[in-house]
């Protein structure tokens, strides 16, 4: 959401400052304002993506990949995300944080899910969660949103079913179109507050977004969506290896540490540093 348009004050530094809520997310999908999300896992980079005014900040199972180096995000455990939420929470005064809730702490049905989600609520302060699946997980959101914690819904490509799915494929080509349909409003009718879409075609996410009353989050699903997510590590340059085709990098930050990392060993090896001026007098 832009400076001008936000509804509720613009940016951190604005003294009209206010704490991003669902609502303002539907409202933005209403009045046409985009909405911007990163994924966080730790308390530095939650301050610095609040302080530019991200709208949401996810602390995605992605964690698995980034933070635990797995090589999916199914072994992750809500044991795991739970401090890294609660450290992005402490670095979040104005975007809105949302937990992930990792494979295996909710698909065995309403009340498993129910129970995952007032553990992040409780342990995190994390304001809303997010949960993968459509048709097939929406009595679970309508259980946790009937008991007032905000759900992100999440369909398309769902990284924690990548073996069932066949790897990381497009979803909603052709004959699949239908059921992405199908899914999305399984998950608006559930009650979620707003839906990821992942790796889907732009012209299928139109449609999704045009049929939808609830904003719908772009996750390499083109871009007439309500608004873009994307995994700050792929966004920053962190990452190394393949990045996907819908990634921007913004910038190279892997590469920046790794430069001062080689000069950090360079002058401590050759007696550069420390330098007087780093040094304490008696
Ligand atoms: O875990 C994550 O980062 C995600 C996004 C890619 C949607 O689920």
């Amino acid at each position: 959401m832009n400076d001008e348009a936000r509804p509720y004050g613009g940016g951190t530094s604005d003294p009209a400052l206010k704490r991003v809520r669902t609502r303002h997310f539907q409202r933005a999908k209403e009045q046409g304002i985009k909405i911007t999300g990163l994924t966080s896992y730790d308390f530095l980079s939650a301050s610095i993506f609040d302080e530019a005014g991200i709208d949401f900040l996810l602390v995605g199972d992605s964690a698995g990949n980034t933070v635990f180096g797995y090589d999916t995000t199914i072994p992750v455990t809500l044991d795991e995300l739970i401090p890294l939420t609660a450290a992005v929470v402490r670095g979040a005064s104005r975007a809105l944080v949302v937990a992930d809730m990792p494979f295996g702490s909710y698909e065995n049905g309403p009340d498993e899910a129910l129970r995952t989600a007032i553990r992040f609520m409780k342990e995190t302060g994390a304001q809303a969660v997010k949960l993968e699946g459509g048709v097939r997980s929406a009595k679970q959101i309508k259980r946790v949103v009937r008991a007032g914690i905000p759900v992100m819904a999440h369909v398309g490509f769902t990284p924690q079913s990548e073996h069932g799915l066949g790897g990381h494929i497009i979803q909603g080509r052709g004959d699949d179109a239908d059921k992405l349909l199908e899914d999305a409003h399984a998950v608006a009718d559930a009650g979620a507050f707003a839906v990821v879409l992942e790796m889907v075609p732009s012209a299928i996410a139109d449609r999704v977004t045009d049929e939808l009353s609830i904003p719908t989050i772009s996750v390499g699903a083109g871009p007439n969506c309500d608004g873009q997510l994307l995994v700050w590590s792929d966004w920053a340059g962190m990452s190394r290896g393949r990045i996907p085709r819908f990634v921007k990098q913004y910038a190279q930050i892997g590469e920046t540490l790794l430069e001062a990392a080689k000069s950090f060993r360079e002058e401590v090896e050759s007696g550069i540093y420390p330098g007087q001026e780093h040094e304490y007098s008696e």
